[in-house]
């Protein structure tokens, strides 16, 4: 069975109404962070967390910067451990408040590779870590979200911008294959 045809067994886990109010309280929790005056610079980590990141976004009162990276450590389900630096092309962000924002923290392995890039490079004002999916259980490296919406526990789960095998990006809720 390839991945469009196991569509028929996606069962929603999370409705696209849960996550909107979700996305709000995430996007409050910031406002009242950061205030309103202050620039804020949003580092969005594609491809999976796009759907999430231009949610975010307009929910925010303070001027932003939005920036663009890709990493990838996976092949299908399985991670490989390794990160590879797919797209990465940041301004200079010395100074900057920074807030990266990622779909899914998993074995940690992503997150706490970006966050020392990050560091490492700029040297930023603030840096804050905000993710919308938690998989505290399956964790490898101890590192965790400053800020996350949903701990789902033991699942491989699809849809609002979280795919398998490229797939399910569109689907407006969060699903999970059994
Ligand atoms: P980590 O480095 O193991 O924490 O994995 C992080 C990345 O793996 C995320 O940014 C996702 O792209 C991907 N990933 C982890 N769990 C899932 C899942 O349940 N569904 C889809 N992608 C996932
Ligand atoms: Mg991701």
């Amino acid at each position: 069975m390839n991945a469009l045809e196991q569509t028929n067994e996606i069962k929603v886990l999370i409705s696209a109404q849960e996550i909107q109010k979700k996305v709000w309280e995430i996007a409050e929790k910031l406002n009242e962070k950061y205030g309103t005056n202050e620039e804020l610079t949003l580092i969005c980590v594609l491809s999976g967390s796009v759907i999430f990141f231009s949610d975010l976004v307009r929910c925010l009162k303070m001027p932003t910067k939005l920036e663009f990276i890709k990493v990838s450590s996976y092949e299908n389900s399985l991670t490989t451990g390794i990160i590879k630096e797919v797209l990465f092309n940041l301004p200079n962000l010395k100074e900057k408040d920074i807030v990266i924002v990622e779909d899914i923290v998993d074995t940690g392995i992503t997150a706490k590779y970006l966050i020392d890039r990050i560091t490492k490079d700029f040297h930023p004002k603030s840096l804050c870590f905000v993710s919308l999916f938690d998989k505290k259980c399956t964790r490898k490296i101890d590192v965790h979200p400053d800020i996350y919406g949903f701990d789902i526990g033991n699942k491989f789960i699809v849809g609002y911008g979280l795919d398998y095998d490229g797939y399910y990006r569109n689907l407006p809720y969060i699903g999970y294959i059994e």
